[in-house]
């Protein structure tokens, strides 16, 4: 068992034992923030004592004499307010190499109560390009995704596609009149971008073109055969550059049911929620009141407007509904930036008071906005919304010039290749390292530099330590690793086995808080351990049996990094 679970488990036992009854499942340890005072740490006394006006300190001295720790831990103690630190002992670590050695685990383990999580994320909109908003819910959803996966959930993953919506009035008086079939063929999304800006332009100033918008899309929704067609042709241009931009940042989805599969159930939904008293009529339109919300309380949820159309707001409760029937998800996860937090926050209080029985968790993973070096939003140098397909470029080539100038001597066709993993991490790490409730500044030099907490450093940390095995002519420390007299003895040794041990413990604090960033950097303080390790215990040109221990650490170093990266979605080269 990984140090930490067997922690926990004794913790809980120790705590049943002084407080029967109470419910264990929340204590918990973490990584220490500070590993100047021990490894892992519990603060789950303190609530434990509050809960029932106990002296925290206490509390955490009376657990402390009742556990038995002498095993894997060198000392126990009770810190600051109630919290209990724990310093692993040697021994515990080594034998804890042991085993990943074996193959037995790689410092994390599945979860023993897998649930099944739906994650809602990327959802563009037809026939607008994906811009850099869409890539961080992109991004963040597939590494929240690949995480839970590793750790043993199920998980759906549901790109709820924007394809029904008034934009479509727009876009069908542009394409009858205006279309540039040539330029459909070339960029079909630019060329629907173009038409949808050209017809709201001209709306703006002509009310008889706003009329004519607004009958094709009362045509299309009433089911009108050739709007329909073009809207279906739209749809699948669309669909096949999305599908371009997540072939390219290796993301994948279970379900693309877009906001359109949800029409018919909208008229029933209304009724229903005004039949049980839960919506009303307001000034024509149909809206979900909360007196009883304090935030909420200015800001009712309109499910259907004043001439008859629903929105938003009522597509996402009839996808709630859907999700919940079909998939019995024990969570929905919704990964959107921070502007949706009103439209969420309403989404889920209607939802509680339909189906007040209903057990799911329903969270909205917000994030920031990215901004440019000059602290504004992140625009092109003309002004216009960065789209996701140039970025992407942008960064292969960018890290085309950085490979080739390290690189000289490989071929044309592998620079490229190694410039498309850096370069493509390079983007996703950026957005994965920051905090992602903040905002964020775009900077090609820092997220592409080969020094501080980016991916090209990490990739090539990586790639340093496969290279100390192509050295040492062994593919991976094989047979060599079933030393059983694995021993740390360097203060660089014991940093680097500690920091390992810690792996599955920050992974499940990621997905707890379904924060990358606790990954990332993790990996960057690995790599940072890593470095000083090898600065100052050779390797290759140690005796024997150091070097297979030295090697060990090696290979469990890349492994973890590798797995690392791989739940970012991010890829590694083997060499750079
Ligand atoms: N299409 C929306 C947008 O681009 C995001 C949809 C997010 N998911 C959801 N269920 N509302 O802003």
């Amino acid at each position: 068992m990984l140090p930490h679970k067997l922690i926990e488990q004794r913790l809980q036992h120790a705590v049943q034992a002084i407080l029967p009854g109470s419910d264990v499942a929340a204590v918990l340890v973490r990584p220490c923030p500070d590993p100047k005072f021990g490894d892992y740490q519990t603060n789950a006394l303190m609530s434990l004592a509050k809960a029932r006006k106990m002296n925290p300190r206490q509390l955490a001295a009376d657990v402390t004499a009742k556990l038995d720790l002498r095993d894997c831990c060198e000392s126990v103690e009770v810190a600051g307010a109630g919290f209990l630190n724990f310093r692993l002992a040697p021994s515990a670590m080594v034998q804890s190499l042991q085993e990943a050695a074996r193959g037995e685990h790689l410092f994390f383990e599945k979860t023993v109560r897998p649930r099944t999580v739906l994650v809602d994320f990327s959802s563009p909109n037809v026939a607008k390009p994906m811009h850099i908003g869409h890539i961080r819910s992109t991004i963040l959803g597939d590494s929240i995704t690949r995480m839970l996966r590793l750790l043993g959930h199920r998980v759906i993953t549901d790109n709820h596609i924007g394809d029904w919506g008034t934009q479509f009035g727009k876009l069908l008086v542009g394409w009858k009149h205006h279309l540039d079939l040539p330029a459909l063929q070339i960029e079909p999304i630019g060329e629907m971008d173009r038409l949808y800006k050209l017809v709201n332009a001209a709306g703006e100033s002509d009310p008889a073109i706003l009329e004519q918008s607004r009958q094709e899309l009362v045509k299309l929704q009433r089911g009108d055969e050739e709007n329909l067609k073009i809207w279906r042709e739209m749809l699948a241009l669309s669909q096949a550059q999305f599908d371009r931009i997540y072939q390219r940042l290796g993301v994948n989805f279970d379900k693309a049911l877009g906001e359109s599969f949800y029409n018919s159930r909208l008229q029933p939904l209304v009724r229903e929620l005004c039949d049980k008293g839960i919506a009303r009529e307001s000034e024509g339109a149909i809206a979900v009141f909360f007196k009883d919300i304090p935030h909420l309380k200015a800001n009712p949820a309109l499910i259907q407007k004043s001439d008859g159309a629903f929105n938003y707001t009522t597509t996402d409760l009839a996808t709630l509904a859907y999700r919940l029937e079909t998939w019995l998800p024990a969570e929905i996860v919704y990964v959107t930036d921070a502007r949706q937090q009103l439209h969420f926050q309403q989404i889920f209080a209607v939802f509680r008071r339909w189906h007040p029985e209903a057990k799911v968790n329903l969270t909205h993973v917000w994030f920031g906005s990215i901004l440019g070096e000059d602290g504004k939003p992140f625009k092109t140098r003309s002004g216009e919304t960065i789209k996701l397909a140039d970025l992407l470029d942008e960064a292969e080539e960018r890290a085309f010039k950085v490979v080739s100038e390290k690189n000289a001597e490989l071929s044309e066709a592998q620079r490229r290749e190694i410039a498309r993993i850096v370069g493509i991490g390079a983007v996703k790490y950026a957005d994965l390292m920051s905090n992602r409730q903040s905002d964020y500044v775009f900077s090609w030099d820092k997220l592409l530099a080969l020094n501080g907490n980016t991916a090209p450093y990490l990739q090539y940390a990586y790639t340093r330590i496969r290279s100390i095995f192509r050295k040492s002519g062994l593919e991976t420390t094989g047979g060599g690793t079933r030393n059983p007299r694995l021993a740390l003895a360097a203060t660089q040794e014991i940093a680097l086995a500690r920091h390992l041990l810690n792996f599955g413990l920050v992974l499940e604090a990621a997905v707890d808080e379904y924060r990358p960033n606790f990954l990332c950097n993790y990996l960057f303080e690995l790599a940072g351990h890593f470095t000083s390790f090898y600065e100052n215990c050779p390797v290759l040109k140690a005796e024997s049996e150091m070097r297979a221990n030295r090697l060990l650490l090696c290979e469990l170093t890349a492994r973890v990094l590798k797995q690392g990266f791989e739940v970012l979605g991010i890829e590694t080269a083997e060499q750079m």
